[in-house]
Order: structure tokens, then C-alpha cells, then sequence
């Protein structure tokens, strides 16, 4: 529940410290689970658009908490696969939990490549966050990789490629695409940082628009191999009570997998700030 202002979300008192890597951030002095006063929303998200992936760790938040939480970053957005196992509007179930034989959410315990939330949509994701209410002993980390830094470090002959070339996403779970393919530009500009990020992702890109299949492939393969260096990238050992926000303009996320007998469960929502990819 959002109760009145906490001295926790005094503005002044909120520290944002970087994690050292090409992004992410720690933020230290805000209770998600109150209300956040106009400059302490700006502070976060001006934390959020320089770092694009901020942590706030030991948190307590019950559903509907989070869902408050969510909207001071932009308008919830109920994801296609609707709420997962979910009974508070909003909130979207991550877990490999079975209750009476049934998941109880989404995304199992494998590993998970690189992807940006809903890539596949004609409007994509543009912030999702993640709070940890149960975490496995060993394994499960969750990577975020800088679309920036990935962008920046292209050979120039790369980005020159790049320019004016779309390719098509696609969700490897047919009933989760929308009915038509859906493509966007390789390389975007981001409406608020105005900063260029690659935007393509093992996971959901599939092919170059407008080249032959084998030239297409090769240029995505080179670019999947690129951003999977490890010096983009800035890994996560969640802790319970862990609300990681981050921005799918320009990052994508992988995941680790955990032993399937360990159960973990991560409560997601999404805050949508009105987005059509745009070079
Ligand atoms: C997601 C996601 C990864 C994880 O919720 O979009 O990719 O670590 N989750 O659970
Ligand atoms: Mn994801």
C-alpha cells in the first residue's frame, strides 16, 4: 500500500551509486513501497536514463505496491501474455513454481538469452521492472547488456552498415506476435537521451529487411557475438526484496538458469512511455 510521504523519499537524501560497470546503478534512500514526492520521481529517473538499469535494494512490496510504484515511471502496460498467474492487475508472474500441478507463472528455469522486453510489438516495451520475492540458492542471475556501449564500440565500416536497416522481430512462442511481422530500425536513437543504441536480440530478431538471407544472417550473427562480450554487460545476484527497473530502449537482459527443484519467484511490471523505434 502507498502510504503517506516516508523521510526515506526525502529527495535530498537519495543516492545513486554506479555499479562500475558500462551500466547500472544502485539507488540508496528510496521505500518503493511510499509515496515518492515529483523531485524524488525526477531523481530516479534522470538515475534510470543516465545508468538504465537501477537497483533498490531491500524493499517490501506487496503487489499493488509495486503497481504504484511502476506508474510514477509511465502508464502500466498488461503484457501479451496477460497476468501469468497473477491476481493483481498489472503484475506478472516469473517463476517455475507448480501449484497443484500448474505453473503459477511465466519464463520456467532455463537460461534465458538476451532480449528486449516485447520487441516483437509494433510499440515495443520502453521500462519493466523486476522485485524478487523468492531466489534460488545457486544460479539465476539476471545480465543487462548497454545497447549504448554495444552501439559505440561498432566498427565505424559496422554502423555505416546499419544505417537505414530494419530487421524483423519475432517471439519464438508463435501466440505471443502480434499477427503481422513486425520490424525496426538495427540501430535506434533514444527519444529522451537522444544516445544511439543496437537494437537487435538473439532472442526475438530473425532477419535483415531487404537483404539475402545469408548476408543477413551473417551481419546478425556478428552483431549477437558482439553483444555478448561480457565488458557491456552488468550482471545481477538478486537478493529477496531486490527492484531492479531498467529501460528495454537500450538494454537487453539474459538469465542464467537455476536448478528446477529451487524455486524462484519475481513479480514484473511495466511502465510504457509512448515509443515507436525511430533511427
Ligand atoms: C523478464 C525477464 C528474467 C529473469 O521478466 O522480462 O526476462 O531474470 N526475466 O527472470
Ligand atoms: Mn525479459
Amino acid at each position: 500500500m502507498t502510504t503517506a510521504r516516508s523521510p526515506a523519499n526525502d529527495p535530498d537524501q537519495i543516492e545513486v551509486h554506479p555499479s562500475g560497470a558500462a551500466l547500472g546503478a544502485e539507488i540508496v534512500g528510496v521505500d518503493a513501497a511510499c509515496a515518492l514526492p515529483s523531485d524524488g520521481v525526477a531523481t530516479i529517473r534522470k538515475a534510470l536514463m543516465e545508468h538504465s538499469v537501477i537497483v533498490l535494494r531491500d524493499q517490501r512490496l506487496d503487489g499493488e505496491a509495486q503497481v504504484q510504484f511502476t506508474k510514477y515511471f509511465g502508464a502500466p502496460e498488461i503484457h501479451v501474455r496477460a497476468t501469468a498467474g497473477s491476481t493483481v492487475p498489472g503484475i506478472f508472474v516469473v517463476s517455475n513454481v507448480e501449484e497443484d500441478g500448474r505453473p503459477i507463472g511465466a519464463l520456467g528455469h532455463k537460461a534465458i538469452d538476451y532480449h528486449s522486453d516485447l520487441a516483437f510489438m509494433p510499440k515495443p516495451g520502453t521500462l519493466s521492472a523486476l522485485y524478487a520475492v523468492e531466489i534460488p540458492p545457486t544460479g539465476g542471475s539476471t545480465t543487462w547488456c548497454s545497447g549504448y556501449a554495444c552501439y559505440d564500440a561498432l566498427d565505424e565500416s559496422i554502423k555505416g552498415r546499419l544505417v537505414g536497416l530494419r530487421a524483423t522481430h519475432r517471439h519464438p512462442h508463435g501466440p505471443n506476435n502480434p499477427p503481422e511481422v513486425i520490424d525496426h530500425p538495427m540501430a535506434i536513437s533514444h527519444p529522451e537521451t537522444g544516445r544511439k543504441a543496437l537494437y537487435v536480440t538473439p532472442t526475438f530478431t530473425r532477419s535483415i529487411v531487404g537483404l539475402p538471407a545469408d548476408d543477413g544472417e551473417a551481419l546478425l550473427q556478428q552483431l549477437f557475438d558482439h553483444v555478448a562480450q561480457p565488458r557491456f554487460g552488468y550482471s545481477h545476484d538478486w537478493r529477496v526484496g531486490d527492484l531492479v527497473m531498467w529501460d528495454n530502449r537500450c538494454t537487453m537482459h539474459r538469465r542464467e538458469p537455476f536448478p528446477p527443484q529451487s524455486r524462484r519467484i519475481m513479480h514484473r511490471t511495466q511502465a510504457y512511455n509512448d515509443w515507436i523505434p525511430t533511427p
